[in-house]
């Protein structure tokens, strides 16, 4: 599948360094040319001997090695690469390549590629789910970077949780994806909603939600990645636009809206918005003044348009494909199959958001995947691991071939 792809591979430091071992004997074996950085501390936890020897290359360690740079220049090593993996990524990794930093071979070649890249994570839990992380993370995929992990599971450090490093023939797949079929949907147009909406009472205030639009940016950047001319609808959230979408930022439901329809036709719509279900009806356009005595003001709301309905319904122009979301606290399954029906759609995507769980405006999701066909419950995931899983099984459904 891989007969000469050259892959350079940046080994990270942390206890998953071994795994990358398996990582380049799958790759080999696969009929790539393997080259590896390996970094400090990467070094700490597997030799530049085995990786030698599992490679066939040389190990590059150090910037500024003059035989290294003597040798091969930190630009040649990219450019002489169809695809640059780095497993395991690490959170310091991850944050130095979101500074744009060059103070070693590995963030150097990463700064000066071109190339396509494939973050491999893996941390500690608490350490994936650290704010820092995850806009450190969310800036380079809206750069174009692709991820593969983390997955949930019991970690060295006797934790438990997401951030184990995906296992090496998951990460040969999705390097597999990213080199050779890794277009399913061209030529196929989608449309994504994602954030919340906002709905103003006055020039000042307003009706929002918490959603943190994360989960439909994801799939926005995987539907891209995945060749779909994708446009993105997107409430107020303070995610960059990912990198290969066209993204239309919007405030109210009623734009989001008007915005949905003029980004059809469309073959696949996700609608991954909290839109909020009421707006005021008459927007005040003046401050308005809290008066002594008066008490508060009332307000009057009036229902939002379902966008995913309006769409799921439309006599003509139908998407083919209409994936809705799901969140609810209780009776997950079944409220998405009653919503399934109501609100016209192909699949639903239910989560739990009750509070304990974290998801809203977390970076982590168990959802259920529910279709006429039946439903399908996946395990706790990364929010850019549901992405890539969903439009998996969106390009299995358009067959994997060209309209
Ligand atoms: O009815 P409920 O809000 O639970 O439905 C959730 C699904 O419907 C999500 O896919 C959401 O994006 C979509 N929706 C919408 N417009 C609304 C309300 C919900 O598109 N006004």
């Amino acid at each position: 599948m891989l007969a000469g792809k050259r892959i350079l591979l940046i080994i990270g430091g942390g206890i998953a360094a071994y795994k990358s071992l398996e990582v380049i004997r799958l790759l080999r074996r696969q009929g790539a040319s393997v080259r590896c950085i390996l970094t400090e501390a990467g070094s700490r936890f597997v030799t530049p001997l085995s990786v030698a020897g599992l490679s066939g290359e040389r190990v590059y360690e150090d910037l500024f090695s003059l035989t290294d740079e003597a040798e091969m220049g930190h630009i040649r090593l990219s450019r002489e690469a169809d695809l640059l993996v780095v497993a395991p990524a690490t959170a310091n990794l991850i944050a130095r390549m979101a500074q744009g930093r060059a103070d070693d071979l590995a963030a150097t070649a990463l700064l000066a590629t071109d190339k396509p890249v494939l973050l491999a994570p893996a941390m500690n839990v608490r350490m994936w789910h650290h704010p820092a992380t995850q806009e450190n993370l969310a800036r380079v995929i809206a750069r174009g970077t692709r991820t593969v992990g983390p997955v949930e599971g019991s970690m060295a450090c006797g934790e438990y949780g997401i951030g184990r490093l995906a296992e090496p023939p998951d990460i040969v797949e999705a390097v597999i994806a990213a080199l050779t079929s890794g277009k399913p949907l061209a030529g196929r147009r989608a449309l994504v909603t994602a954030g919340p909406t906002l709905e103003a009472i006055d020039p000042i205030r307003f009706i929002s939600n918490r959603s943190s639009g994360k989960q439909g940016y994801a799939i926005a950047s995987a539907l891209a990645e995945a060749g779909a001319a994708t446009t993105l609808v997107t409430g107020p959230t303070s995610i960059p636009a990912p990198a290969g979408v066209n993204t239309v930022r919007v405030e109210a439901a009623a734009d989001m809206l008007a915005a949905c329809n003029s980004a059809l036709p469309a073959d696949i719509a996700v609608f991954t918005a909290a839109v909020a279900d009421w707006r005021v009806d008459s927007t005040s356009s003046e401050k308005i003044k809290k008066q002594d005595g008066a008490g508060p003001p009332q307000l009057h709301l009036v229902e939002n348009p379902d966008i995913l309905r309006t769409i799921a319904t439309l006599p003509k122009g139908r998407p083919s494909l209409v994936i809705g979301f799901a969140a609810e606290t209780q009776d997950v399954i079944a409220h998405a199959r009653t919503k399934l029906a109501r609100k016209a759609c192909d699949w639903i995507v239910a989560n739990d958001v009750a509070p304990a769980t974290g998801v809203l405006g977390g970076d982590e999701n168990t959802v259920h995947v529910v279709s006429a066909a039946g439903e399908e419950t996946w395990p706790k995931l990364a929010k850019q691991e549901v992405a890539r899983r969903l439009v998996e099984r969106v390009a299995r459904h358009f067959g994997r071939g060209q309209p």
